[in-house]
């Protein structure tokens, strides 16, 4: 890209691990390039107030294995308003940012078109846990998040077991199920609850865990995504239909925390070099996304447009045929 002189970054919406390595891959994959980078805290709130960090090789030296992001997020209310996108875009006019780099979730990067409307040259990283930006197969943070759910389920089972008790785990994804198929397949749960899959009926399950007392089996272990309702709610159902002891794990923040896994370092470095390489080569307005395993980037509000509520059918398949 012609005068690409100096660019900025900002994380936003939920933390996810894995963000840092591709705020790292970035500084170096610019620095070493001759591009200055600015770092924007605490996401589109810190682009409308102009909080911002240099960063430079040194900043970003020792941060791979961190969770959480060096720049801090937000969910920025003010920047829904268009008097606040203009101040931003504002601010990166007045301190001659050349393009912007966004990495996020789906509202994030929803934010990231309305300043490509306002003509800033966004490049965009999809970062969630959730793993819901339907144009890529992969977003930096699932792989931990699903990790660390896993982990957090297995401990769950050890009592559950000891107590012949009903287990009930909610875990995160917004709308989406993938965390909790992930994690309760790999946890081998009884029953794994997604909100892609789910019409609303709770019999199936109360009818498989009933039977599953019947025939003398003592434990019991549900996964339920945040998508379709609360764990106590859950439990209380059960407890109310059945009279089978049930207790509740929200597993809530600490799905989004912890050191990355190899796989989201490796893939936030990735994507976070990627995107740099297509802003050199003058590609703007773009996302980085993964398919069949291979970095490609598609036009942002093109891809954003997709929605997909489909889960890969020989996984959700096999899901049923490994939980009771
Ligand atoms: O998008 C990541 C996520 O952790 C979702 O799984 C969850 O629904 C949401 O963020 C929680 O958001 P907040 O941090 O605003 O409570």
């Amino acid at each position: 890209m012609e005068g690409l002189n100096k660019i900025a970054i900002l994380t936003s919406g939920g933390d996810a691990p894995g963000m840092n390595s591709a705020i790292r891959a970035v500084v170096y994959s610019a620095t070493g390039a001759g591009i200055e980078v600015v770092g924007i805290l605490r996401g589109y709130e810190g682009l409308i107030d102009w909080e911002t960090i240099p960063l430079t090789r040194e900043t970003v030296r020792n941060i791979n294995n961190r969770g959480g992001t060096i720049l801090y997020s937000s969910r920025s209310e003010r920047f829904l308003e268009k008097k606040y996108q203009q101040q931003a875009v504002n601010h990166l006019k007045r301190n001659q940012i050349d393009a912007l780099v966004v990495i996020g979730g789906d509202g994030s990067l929803r934010g990231a078109i309305d300043l490509k409307k306002e003509g800033v040259n966004v490049m965009c990283i999809p970062g969630t846990i959730d793993r819901d930006v339907c144009c890529t197969e992969y977003t930096i943070g699932f792989d931990t998040a699903a990790n660390s759910a896993t982990e957090a389920i297995d401990k769950i089972r050890d009592s559950s077991v000891s107590h012949g008790r009903c287990s009930v785990v909610e875990v995160m994804g917004r709308k989406r199920g993938y965390i909790a198929l992930w994690a309760g397949m790999a946890a081998s749960a009884d029953a794994i609850l997604l909100p892609e899959k789910w019409d609303g009926n709770y019999e199936p399950l109360l009818q498989s865990l009933q039977q599953h007392y019947d025939e003398g089996r003592k434990d019991y272990l549900v996964v339920v995504a945040e998508g379709i309702t609360n764990a106590p709610e859950l439990a209380e159902l059960i407890r109310e239909r059945t009279g089978i002891e049930s207790r509740v794990s929200v597993l809530g923040y600490i799905q989004r925390g912890g050191n990355p896994t190899a796989k989201d370092r490796m893939y936030g470095s990735l994507m976070g070099a990627y995107s740099v390489e297509l802003l050199t080569k003058g590609k703007v307005g773009r996302i980085v996304a993964i398919k069949q395993d291979l970095l490609v980037d598609y036009k942002l509000d093109e891809a954003l447009s997709i929605q997909n509520n489909q889960l890969d059918s020989f996984q959700y398949d096999l899901s049923l045929r490994l939980s009771e």
